[in-house]
């Protein structure tokens, strides 16, 4: 147990990347660049016992620096789509930001922090390693107010969980949201396609997309739609469904909002599960955001990245789970509040825990 690192590459201005592995007693760990703060490998045991690698994942970070996706990256600073990339704080119109999708602007832009290299701030060895990293973004990046000082700890428990804890300050007014987009394949990220996986969300309702998907506006109930998860059920059961919403996004690739979530404090709750009848591997998400994005990798199928070890890229071979506020939120009345304000700590935890049964 503990954390070793190994040499991952080298980026086009000669920086050298590492790779460090964060392992517990069981046997249980995660590997994260501090390319992009990015989740490599995690490896998980299933019924058996046997530990397989359950994100996609690239073998160098050669790869993430050109490849899309955003496979396991930490993305920021404005996690989602900003619709044409404009908004307005303060009374102030901030309408520069990269457009990077369509019209719209896209997880941080042309160099978000999923492209940067982050520096170490601190490691614990021990039964429950960890890794803090650290950007600082500065005034004007991408077209953002505020020079942000971000730090991301990732600790591997002694439970087989990987806890992620996000902390943001900001010396202007400034819009912040913060997530990691980790590919996950409870089979084995080379066992497959996701759809005989089981979800349970607890939400209430999600949010619907226009063409571009970005949201309306509306929140609609989940109550008799394909996007009900409130009792488990397999990703692909209503995958094909005729629904508009799923065909506009070319599968689930939406906010969902959590029960309470204008209620609920900064207490973790188990908000989502996910389990692999065929290995026997569970996932459970815990976290204190409001919001989660479900997507399900439709548009994983870059010929030219193949995943690790030559495994193609192919649609619904994995399921994200980006714990967020509302995309575009500053964009919205009645959306989340993504504001974040010189004096105040933007301070979010999600816990990924594996088990197997
Ligand atoms: C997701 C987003 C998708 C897609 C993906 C990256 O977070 O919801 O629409 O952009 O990232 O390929």
């Amino acid at each position: 147990m503990g954390i070793t690192k190994r040499p991952f590459g080298t980026l086009p201005d000669g920086q050298e990347a590492t790779l460090y592995t964060l392992r517990n007693a069981g046997g249980f760990s995660v590997s994260v660049s501090d390319f992009g703060g990015t989740i490599v490998h995690i490896l998980a045991p299933d019924r058996k016992g046997q530990f397989q690698n359950v994100v996609c994942g690239y073998d160098s970070v050669e790869e993430y620096v050109v490849a899309d996706g955003y496979l396991g990256a930490t993305v920021g600073r404005f996690c989602n789509r900003i619709a044409r990339g404009r908004f307005t704080l303060e009374g102030k119109v901030y309408d520069d930001l990269y457009i990077n999708d369509g019209p719209n602007h896209l997880h941080g832009g042309k160099v978000g922090f999923s492209h940067r290299l982050w520096s170490v701030a601190g490691t614990e060895e021990g039964e429950e390693p960890s890794l803090t990293l650290r950007l600082v973004s500065p005034d004007g990046e991408e077209g953002y107010p505020g020079r942000l000082d971000v730090s991301v700890t990732f600790t591997v428990r002694a439970d087989h969980a990987l806890a992620i804890h996000y902390e943001a300050r900001t010396d202007q007014t400034t819009v912040v949201n913060l997530t990691n987009h980790a590919y996950f394949n409870l089979g084995g990220y080379a066992s497959g396609d996701v759809l005989d996986q089981v979800l349970w969300l607890d939400a209430q309702s999600y949010l619907r997309g226009d063409e571009n998907l970005i949201p309306t506006g509306e929140m609609i109930p989940v109550d008799g739609t394909p996007f009900d998860f409130r009792t488990p059920k397999a990703i692909g059961r209503d995958f094909f469904a005729d629904d508009a919403d799923l065909k506009k996004a070319g599968g689930y690739d939406h906010c969902f909002n959590f029960t309470d979530w204008q209620s609920a404090g900064r207490e973790l709750r188990l908000r989502g599960t996910a389990f692999d009848p065929a290995t026997g591997r569970k996932l459970e998400l815990f976290t204190n955001s409001p919001c989660v994005q479900l997507y399900t990798a439709n548009f994983l199928k870059n010929p030219a990245f193949p995943l690790s070890g030559g495994y193609p890229q192919m649609t619904q071979h994995a399921f994200c789970l980006e714990t967020q506020k509302m995309p575009d939120s500053p964009n919205h009345e009645g959306f989340t509040d993504t504001t974040l304000c010189p004096g105040e700590v933007f301070d979010y935890t999600t816990v990924y825990r594996f088990s197997a049964e």
